[in-house]
């Protein structure tokens, strides 16, 4: 049996994440390995809870921060841990790589407090694998208003998205080895087949 891979998917608001978590769901079942979607916030009753007020209340940014771990911690106890220990691989729309470019680059939220709670509700639980959609932030803010009605973190101003942008490319910088960057200018297709080979070649 291939050990399970814990997967995140990244990138600002209106990068194109959606579009590919389909094709990511199809790819583990056309290969027949068991797997697992879920998101953040959320991916549990609680947790679902918790995101509708984290993206549509006013709060402090440490609140939010807290906030976020609070959701978080019950996602891997409850979800994420007991998945990997059966074997089940499991994607997540976004995971801890979000609070550090949204609380921390967008918010100014201390990078070090979000270090003590990572620490504190991870442990040396850390996704295998991220794939970080990116696109110049012009485009992003233009295919959001394209879409539904935006939650307060859409809403925001060009230049949030763009420290948010910043703070998951210096991510990426720092964890080459965990971190693919996908440029989501590409036409689909040819995401999807880079997205395929780096999964061919993480599964052997
Ligand atoms: P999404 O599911 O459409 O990506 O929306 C989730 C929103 O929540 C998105 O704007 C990013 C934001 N977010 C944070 O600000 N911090 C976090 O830690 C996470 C997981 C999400």
């Amino acid at each position: 049996m291939n050990k399970p891979l814990f997967i995140s998917l990244e990138g600002v608001d209106g990068a194109g994440k959606t579009t590919h978590i389909h094709f990511i769901e199809d790819y583990f079942r056309t290969k027949g390995l068991p797997f697992y979607m879920t998101r953040e916030p959320g991916g549990t009753d609680l947790g679902e809870k918790l995101r509708l007020l984290l993206l549509h209340e006013e709060m402090d940014a440490l609140t939010e921060t807290m906030l976020m771990f609070a959701a978080r911690c019950e996602h891997i106890q409850t979800i994420i841990k007991p998945k990997l220990d059966q074997g089940i691989t499991v994607v997540s729309d976004r995971f801890t790589d979000a609070t550090y470019a949204y609380q921390a680059g967008g918010k100014g939220v201390d990078a070090r407090s979000i270090d003590v709670l990572k620490s504190l509700v991870q442990k040396d639980l850390d996704p295998d694998l991220t794939f970080l959609f990116d696109v110049p932030v012009e485009i992003s803010i233009e295919r959001l208003k394209d879409t539904r009605t935006m939650d307060k973190f859409e809403r925001e101003e060009p230049i949030f998205h763009q420290s948010i942008r910043n703070a998951y490319l210096d991510l990426a910088q720092s964890f080459p080895q965990r971190f693919h960057v996908l440029n989501g200018t590409h036409a689909i297709e040819a995401i999807q087949d880079e997205i395929k080979l780096i999964l061919d070649r993480r599964l052997g």
